[in-house]
């Protein structure tokens, strides 16, 4: 490969003490069930044809066994900092009570391990793994009970770790709990009512505050929590259009940001919602409200809003990823943009940005020249809104390696490091290569203009 290709041209704006990263959550990498309590994606997984490829996460990338190895690679890469998440069934096998010293003991062995690489450890309390015992007990997040359970895990975690984790978030992805685990149930737990789905948001964010008062009374980490946001754009420029996507923007967008930094929800969704818009607690807005250091962005394409027939990038003609979606590099400037002009909110980290291809190792190799470009073109998006004058200070690349992607079992890869799923071998792709010789020639940079 020739060296001067690699330069992703024009990164000019991003601070020399940018955050460069990968990242992956426990359930699609850790496998080592046997060693954890149950979550309602080990139960999920048992429904019949909730996962594409039928599979499950009870042996995943088998990530806790090879723990060592893995963390040899992250710190190959060059990068600055993992964000990976924490298993609370592994903490706590039922989502309460005394912590398991295995558990405790294997986060310990990943944080110090991350530490001893020079690796800055970046961790997510709840990547969508809640344990099962809570889903029984409280009906989970559409219960309340859940949100105290969730602060108590909060404490027992940032007690044991704090010391050693520079950035706690706190959540990741509550409108993807909320809404396509309960109201579209295509994710756990699989439930299909609105009225869940906005009581489960609700308390999600109500468990988001009180952890991060917990976090912070334990130590100086920061905190934040990780969206997921697309900017929505009407399909066609009639009022209809125009109107769902408002709509469509205050449900996904506008609904945590506002919560978040208003202290309340969008009036226009509350009367969208009518009766299906969640019961609150006197002294909730404020919980929810209470400042953190920033917000994660999690971005991977736009939507499209339509009243008529559902937009779809594949019939347009878009180019797509494997997942279907639309490439859209554009939109991840829009949406800095946005967020930094609308809410003036705390600095933004881009906690998730990748895509899925169709990979093919072919003589030991992954050539991914379609990452490469999507990664290119959308580190080349966050350089344009810093540009801007966006307060953005990292990027994660999803993922540091394949994994299981959900309700799309294994079918979809993400890595930018392939795993051979019989064996578990991990290759490094093109992508991963890329990344490392551009934190290569980052370092080197860095050198010069210090010396
Ligand atoms: C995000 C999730 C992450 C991964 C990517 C593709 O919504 O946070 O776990 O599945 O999508």
């Amino acid at each position: 490969m020739d060296r001067d290709q690699l330069i992703v041209p024009g990164l000019r704006h991003l601070p020399a003490n940018f955050i460069w990263g990968v990242a992956t959550s426990a359930f699609q990498i850790e496998g080592a069930a046997d060693r954890r309590g149950e979550s309602i994606w080990d139960v999920f997984c048992r429904r019949p044809g909730a996962i594409a490829d039928g599979s499950d996460g009870l042996t995943a990338c088998a990530h806790v066994d090879r723990l060592d190895a893995d963390l040899d690679l992250i710190a190959s890469l060059g990068v600055d900092a993992y964000r990976f998440s924490i298993a609370w069934p592994r903490i706590q096998t039922e989502g309460s009570g005394a912590p398991r010293s295995d558990g405790l003991g294997f986060y310990d062995r990943l944080i110090d391990g991350l530490l001893a690489r020079g690796i800055q450890p970046y961790a997510t309390l709840y990547h969508w793994d809640l344990p099962q015992a809570l889903q029984l007990r409280f009906g989970g997040w559409p219960g309340r009970e859940t949100a105290y359970r969730f602060a108590d895990y909060a404490d027992t975690v940032s007690r044991r770790f704090g010391d050693r984790i520079v950035s706690f978030a706190t959540l990741n992805e509550p409108w993807v709990v909320a809404v396509l685990g309960h109201e579209q149930g295509i994710f756990a737990p699989g439930l299909r009512s609105r009225a869940m789905a906005m009581q489960a948001s609700h308390h999600l964010l109500v468990g988001h505050g009180l952890a991060t008062q917990a976090i912070r009374a334990n130590c100086q980490a920061e905190v934040g929590i990780v969206l997921n946001m697309s900017p929505i754009h009407p399909l066609t420029d009639t009022d209809a259009d125009r109107a769902k996507a408002a709509i469509d923007d205050g449900l996904i967008n506008r609904w945590y940001m506002d919560a978040l930094h208003v202290g309340q929800y969008p009036a226009d969704v509350l009367a969208h919602l009518g009766a299906d818009a969640p019961q609150q607690l006197p002294g909730d807005a404020a919980l929810v409200s209470q400042p953190v250091e920033f917000i994660g962005v999690n971005y991977y394409t736009r939507s499209f809003a339509s009243t008529g027939e559902p937009w779809s990038a594949q019939a347009s003609g878009a180019a797509v990823t494997d997942m279907g979606w639309e490439i859209y590099p554009e939109g991840l400037t829009e949406l800095l943009v946005r967020l930094h002009q609308d809410w003036k909110g705390p600095r933004l980290i881009v906690t998730e940005n990748g895509a899925a291809f169709a990979d093919q190792l072919v003589d030991g190799e992954v050539d991914d020249q379609p990452r490469v470009e999507y990664l290119a073109t959308h580190l080349a998006a966050v350089d344009e809104a810093v540009r801007r004058g966006v307060n953005v200070t990292g990027y994660f690349v999803w993922s540091l390696m394949d994994n299981f992607e959900w309700a799309s079992g294994y079918r979809k890869r993400f890595g930018i490091v392939h795993v051979d799923y019989d064996t578990l071998k991990r290759t490094p792709k093109r992508s991963a290569r890329w990344v490392s010789e551009l934190l290569r020639q980052r370092a080197a940079q860095r050198l010069a203009n210090a010396s």
